[in-house]
This record gives structure tokens, sequence and C-alpha cells, in this order.
């Protein structure tokens, strides 16, 4: 099928005016190609998302859609040196292209995350998800396994989702009751893959949550440490400052006990 590619090389803020209405004018160069030897090269200038005026390729001219950019197309239009530029800048996306199509072409290996949601009780059974984030091309597989058999019921899943950045997301539930001791995974499927890859739900044991306590434990100390330092700092320093008022004799060491190397 045929694919018509569009990438902006330069986009550029010509003007912005800040007057009691805010005027926001930009100029964007951009490419179209479904080949190299279908390629469209705009330079258009827009005012408020309103484009006033392009550059088109194909015409081999300036365009204008108001009065003013009329003229101002007219003008440039007489210009050969502008006309030159443009041919040039043509040139340009055609050689880019190759470029741009590497990029296209290059699958990005998604970053896949299994947990659990809701754990299982006597009345449900768990909910587990299996993310992938990050990406590229679109089409993705997801297959729950229990065992790994294929588990289909209870499932739902999102769309690929865009992150806006060439690159998607997709999120995959499922309702499973399990008992101790079988294997729940999450097999995904991708371009950026040489085989399926398979993601085991590891259940975190007693001594998992041991090491997160100690490791959250740890990172309160850190959070705290500081604080008391602080602290410590203050109340030294206003020590400091009521000893300093009595005796009007030592002025000679006066300032130094506010220096932050107090603090340790
Ligand atoms: C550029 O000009 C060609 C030829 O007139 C036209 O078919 C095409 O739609 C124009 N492209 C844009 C984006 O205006
Ligand atoms: C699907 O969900 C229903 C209702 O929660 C449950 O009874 C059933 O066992 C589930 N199916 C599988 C294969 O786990």
């Amino acid at each position: 099928t045929m694919h018509t590619h569009n990438f902006v090389i330069l986009p550029h803020v010509l003007l912005i005016f800040s007057t009691a209405d805010a005027y926001f004018g930009y100029g964007v160069i951009r490419c179209l190609f479904t080949s190299k030897d279908d390629v469209v090269y705009l330079a258009q200038v827009y005012l408020n998302k309103m484009l006033l005026g392009q550059y088109n390729s194909t015409l081999g001219k300036y365009v204008g859609y108001t009065k003013k950019t009329k003229e101002i197309a007219d003008n440039l239009n007489k210009n050969k040196g502008f006309l030159e530029h443009e041919k040039k800048n043509k040139e340009k996306c055609r050689t880019n292209i190759p470029l741009v199509l590497d990029i296209l072409s290059r699958p990005v290996k998604p970053i896949v995350r299994l947990r659990l949601v809701e754990s299982a009780d006597s009345k449900h059974p768990g909910l587990f998800m299996c993310s992938a984030y990050n990406f590229y091309p679109k089409q993705i597989k997801l297959t729950w396994l229990k065992d790994g058999k294929e588990a289909t019921s209870n499932v739902t899943s999102t769309d690929e989702l865009p992150n806006g950045n060439w690159l998607y997301q997709i999120h995959s539930y499922i309702e499973i009751s399990s008992k101790p001791g079988e294997k729940i995974s999450c097999m995904v499927e991708h371009a950026s893959l040489t085989e399926p890859k398979v993601y085991d739900w590891v259940p975190i044991t007693e001594a998992g949550k041991n090491k997160i306590a100690v490791g959250a434990a740890g990172l309160l100390l850190a959070l705290v440490f500081p604080i008391i330092g602080v602290i410590f700092y203050k109340r030294k320093a206003t020590c400091e400052t009521h000893k300093q008022k009595k005796p009007q004799t030592t002025k000679s060491e006066t300032p130094h006990h506010h220096h932050p190397e107090v603090v340790k």
C-alpha cells in the first residue's frame, strides 16, 4: 500500500507579536513523499494556525492566501534567487528520504511489565496486567499463558495507544484464578524481537517483601537525615545568636557561626 510520509525538517518560529490579542506566527518546512521520485516540498507560513501562504514545489512557486500574502508571494515569485533556493531545498528533502525511511523501518523493542493488579480471594479471581511500552511499529501481540498454555478467557486489551512520539503502548488484562505453583506468563510478539519473548509472573515472596521494607527504611532514613541536619543547624544557629547578644566584648569572633560548615 502507498503510504504518504510527512516529515518536518525545520519548524521555526518566525514572529510572535504580543498585543491585546496574542498572535502566534511560525514557519514550517515539510517534505511529503511516497517514494524518492514523488516528493513535495512545502515551505509554509502560519498565523494562529491559519495557513497564510506557502511555497509548493509541485507548482514551483509561492502562493498567498490573504491579500497581504498574495502581494508578498507575487514579489517572491519574481525573485530568481528565492526560487532557486527553494529548488535546492526540495533536493535536500529528496536526499534525506533514505534517512527518514531508515528511522521508520527500524523496530523499537517494547519494555514489558507484568504485574498483579488485584490478588485473588475466596470470591474473585486475580487480575493481572501486562503492559508493553515504547515500541515501534504499532503491530504487536500479547498472549497470556497459564503453565505455558494459552489462556484466552477473561482477557481484555486496550488498543495500541500512540505515545505521541512515534512509539506505542498497549495494556492487556486477564482475570484468572490460579492455584499456588501455577505459572502465569505474558508472551510478547513484535517485529523488534527475533522470537516471542515470555515474561513470567514472579510472586513477591516474604524475603522479597523484607528487602523492599529494608529498602524503604533506607530511603526514609536518607530523607529524614538531612531534615535532622537542618533542624540541628537551626537550633544551633539560634543558640549562637542568643549567646552573641550577651557579651558585647567578644565582637571579633562573631560572623563565622552562620557558616554552612556548622551543619555537619
Ligand atoms: C501542491 O501543488 C499541487 C499541484 O497544484 C497540488 O496538487 C497539491 O495539493 C499542493 N499541495 C498542497 C499541500 O497544497
Ligand atoms: C473467567 O471469569 C469467571 C468469572 O469471574 C470465572 O468464573 C472463570 O473461572 C474465569 N475463567 C477462567 C478460564 O479463569
